[in-house]
């Protein structure tokens, strides 16, 4: 066979082979096969050179032609195929439906304290935020709790080291606060705090708190017990009835602890109240001058009043929950509940 009809072949076979190439992997293989290193026409190439004087120069010339040719047509099928592919990826059908993602929402923790700080943001008060790494004197000593106080025994504090503690309260940002500022002083201060209690139904070792402080001069236990019975009406309801029993803490001089009538049984008596138609949901009082003192306030200018409550036995009641340890899960079926 001559040269001539040689080429013929090629290009014939190479054409055919590109109408039936249906991807990009297709047309690599043709590539290989007609013009790579070990090719056809790369052979046809080689054997030119063996072929008599006269006829080499007309065959080597008819070969080179077709090699163009092919790498051209080649060239151009490509990026045929190519636009042709990306144009079938936009012929998606758009009417089709989608993948929903489903969107997440705040932990009911953060709903609960975002409610309580618009409450009291709504009566005048500011947010501050302190350490939850503490030092003993914030955590105990500057709010007059004396070294042998059961609360400062290890089993009732996580320890970091020597002189370093998880505050077991938000009340160590009540120094911060007035070390930092002088009266007047209308802050609440939510946070995380921790105490190496067992995990039941009722106790975590972490959990959260807002605290309140005012300070200025002639504020009385009357202006507590008005903000907070705003605050438990506002959160509870116009319904709700207050009380404060006696207490002690050794930061606030007098003290009380509060309740509200039950929110399940409205105070008749029930499971939840254990019967006595009333639940505790913080601790409040005078801030002992003591601890004025050491933050350099003057005791006798200047009087206030302080309160604490637990984030999670706020929530537990509002939205009827009866084991803590659901906060902490983050079950999905748990949480979606509160949108
Ligand atoms: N720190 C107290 C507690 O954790 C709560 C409290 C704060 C009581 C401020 C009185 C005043 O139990």
């Amino acid at each position: 066979m001559g040269i001539q009809s040689e080429l013929e072949k090629i290009r014939n076979e190479f054409e055919g082979a590109l109408m039936r190439a249906g991807s990009l992997k297709d047309i690599e293989d043709i590539k290989v096969k007609y013009l790579g290193r070990k090719g056809d026409l790369t052979g046809i190439l080689k054997a030119v050179a063996t072929l008599p004087k006269e006829e080499r120069r007309e065959a080597g010339k008819q070969a080179n032609l077709l090699k163009n040719e092919l790498t051209e047509k080649l060239g151009t099928f490509t990026s045929g195929k190519k636009t042709e592919m990306s144009d079938k990826r936009e012929a998606l059908d758009v009417t089709m439906p989608g993948i929903s993602s489903s969107r997440g929402t705040l932990h009911p923790l953060t709903q609960v304290m975002e409610k309580i700080n618009d409450i009291f943001v709504s009566l005048g008060f500011s947010i501050a935020e302190g350490p939850e790494i503490e030092s003993e004197f914030y955590n105990f000593e500057a709010l007059n709790i004396p070294l042998d106080h059961p609360s400062r025994d290890a089993f009732d504090t996580f320890y970091v080291d020597e002189k370093h503690l998880l505050r077991s309260h938000t009340s160590n940002v009540q120094i911060h606060v007035m070390e930092k500022k002088d009266p007047p002083v209308q802050v609440i201060m939510p946070g995380r705090v921790y105490r190496p209690d067992a995990v039941d139904a009722s106790h975590s070792f972490m959990f959260h708190q807002v605290e309140g402080l005012m300070v200025d001069k002639d504020v009385t236990f009357a202006d507590l017990k008005g903000v907070l019975s705003v605050f438990c009406k506002s959160i509870f309801g116009e319904n709700i009835k207050m009380r404060l029993r006696p207490h002690f803490f050794p930061f606030t001089e007098p003290s009380a602890e509060v309740d509200i009538s039950c929110i399940i049984c409205g105070g008749k008596g029930c499971r939840v109240c254990s019967g006595n138609g009333w639940l505790e949901i913080l601790g409040a009082g005078m801030v002992n001058p003591k601890v004025f003192k050491s933050v350099g306030y003057d005791p006798d200018k200047y009087t206030g009043f302080a309160f604490g409550m637990g984030v999670e036995r706020i929530a537990m009641l509002l939205y009827g929950i009866e084991d803590i340890r659901l906060f902490y899960e983050n079950d999905v079926r748990f949480l979606k509940q509160f949108d």
